[in-house]
């Protein structure tokens, strides 16, 4: 049995562990006690007009009563507490994607915390030690608890964040409604899960399909993409104009124009782009996502307002963002790992016996397939449903030691995936430097692709390791990785 350690029961452990113990950590405790932010997140049923106008509201699962749950922004080195009370009618957790929390805050069910029944309570409380632009959300039943609208944005800013004429946040949301604008069951299916993932109808941004986004002639912008969806992957074009990218998953890159002009968001990914309004007065633009060849769509229209530009002399480009306090790794001396993916409809020998266990059999049979069934594994094992933390760990790290591992998708399908507590470096795709060495804490690997991530194991404990990609998760590619 694992000891889970609230903040709450360290305190009274340390009481009892005598006097000594008690004075060397009351800096600790008395710093603990004073957050910048306290709030309460209260995941449960409700109803939101995602479809807008007078069409029908939709039944969602949302914290605080909103879709996306309520954002929530701190500058960088703040301490936050959250108590979660669980008003579903099954356990939850919040996981603080991206964000480097200590390991009992990090919300992985019964990796790091048991789950929150439903009534009770959970209260996550930590300092943020990076700025940029990340997201929370549910990290139990994910692909039905995300699906349903169980997520929010989560912003660090930067001590001088860079000057722009307005902030601007898009969580991108994905749901499959039927005609009636509720959502569609059907979670976890075992075709879709061996596929693409459940990629729905109905693309939100903050938690509504949008008509039109007013802008201002003249008027810069940072634009942090958030993509929320379970499993829709998005190829955004900015027609007319010319978005930089300043950030990946809320780590400072050097400011670029995205590669063929497209925006590449996986899901889980986030960038913030620099978005110069240089249309005029009164005209209009597409934002277009183009990812699936067959799916091309307007995500939403850029409309400018009859308002005078806000300025006609260019603003100079935008510097690149201060670094983050990751420390770097020492590629030449890593320690180096093999991570496979493997299985899915089509992926050949890639799939290995996996697939002639219970996981295909269900699906052969058309029946006898219950949620969590193995469809995916890492390095030959699957984790399919949240309740396997006592399987082993994929990987055990030194603490403090710098690794690089090498993700080697042999299926025939993308994966974005995720690990806990760290951002690594991106430093080659298919044995070819990245242009960039981008850091990242979601990689998207495209099928057949192999990337190498590097980073130092400096956060210790049990981290989850998996496909963000959530009918993939619960279909077994998650693992843990431990530091210790
Ligand atoms: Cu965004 Cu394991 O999560
Ligand atoms: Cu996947």
């Amino acid at each position: 049995m694992k000891l889970f350690e609230s903040p709450i029961q360290r305190r009274s452990l340390l009481v009892v562990a005598g006097a000594t113990a008690l004075v060397a950590s009351m800096p600790r405790i008395l710093r603990a006690a004073s957050v910048d932010k306290d709030m309460r997140l209260a995941p449960a049923p409700g109803r939101v007009p995602l479809l807008g106008g007078n069409r029908p509201e939709t039944d969602v699962w949302c914290y605080n009563s909103q879709v996306p749950g309520p954002e929530i922004r701190l500058h960088q080195g703040e301490r936050l507490r959250v108590t979660v009370r669980d008003g579903l009618k099954q356990d939850t957790t919040v996981h603080w994607h991206g964000i480097r929390v200590p390991n009992a805050m990090d919300g992985a069910p019964y990796v790091t915390q048991p789950p929150i029944e439903p009534g009770a309570s959970f209260v996550y409380e930590f300092t943020v030690p990076d700025a940029g632009t990340y997201w929370y959300h549910s990290h139990a039943h994910s692909s039905e608890q995300i699906g349903r609208g169980l997520s929010g944005p989560f912003i660090v800013e930067e001590p001088a964040p860079p000057a722009v004429d307005r902030d601007v946040v898009w969580l991108l949301g994905d749901y499959r409604l039927e005609p009636d604008a509720s959502i569609a069951g059907g979670f976890d299916n075992p075709m879709e899960m061996s596929m693409a993932g459940r990629i729905g109808n109905t693309v939100t941004i903050n938690g509504r399909v949008p008509e039109t986004f007013a802008v201002r002639s003249g008027e810069r912008i940072r634009l942090r993409l958030i993509n929320g969806a379970p499993a829709r992957i998005f190829g955004l074009e900015f027609r007319r104009h010319r978005p930089l990218v300043v950030a990946l998953d809320g780590q400072p890159i050097a400011p670029h124009a995205p590669e063929g002009g497209r925006v590449i968001l996986a899901p889980a990914q986030r960038i913030d782009l620099v978005l110069d309004m240089t249309g005029k007065p009164g005209s209009k633009a597409t934002v277009a996502d183009t990812f699936y060849k067959k799916l091309s769509y307007r995500l939403v229209d850029i409309a400018y307002t009859d308002e005078p530009p806000l300025r006609t002399t260019p603003v100079a480009p935008p510097a690149q963002l201060p670094r983050n306090t990751m420390p770097e790794p020492d590629v030449a001396n890593a320690r180096r790992h093999l991570v496979t993916l493997t299985g899915g409809m089509m992926s050949g020998a890639g799939m290995g016996g996996m697939m002639g266990g219970s996981g295909m059999g269900g699906m052969m049979g058309g029946s006898g397939m219950t949620r969590g069934s193995a469809m995916w594994a890492i390095n030959g094992v699957a984790m399919p449903g949240d309740d396997m933390a006592h399987l082993k760990p994929a990987l055990t790290l030194a603490r403090g030691k710098s690794y690089i591992l090498t993700i080697d998708n042999q299926t025939a399908w993308y994966h974005p995936i995720h690990l806990h507590g760290h951002s690594f470096r991106v430093i080659t795709r298919n044995g070819e430097s990245t242009k960039y060495r981008e850091w990242r804490d979601t990689v998207l690997i495209s099928p057949r692709e192999r990337a190498d991530i590097a980073f130092v194991a400096d956060n210790p404990g049990d981290w989850m390791f998996h496909c963000h990609i959530l009918d993939h998760q619960d279909g077994g590619m998650m693992a843990v990785m431990r530091v210790t």
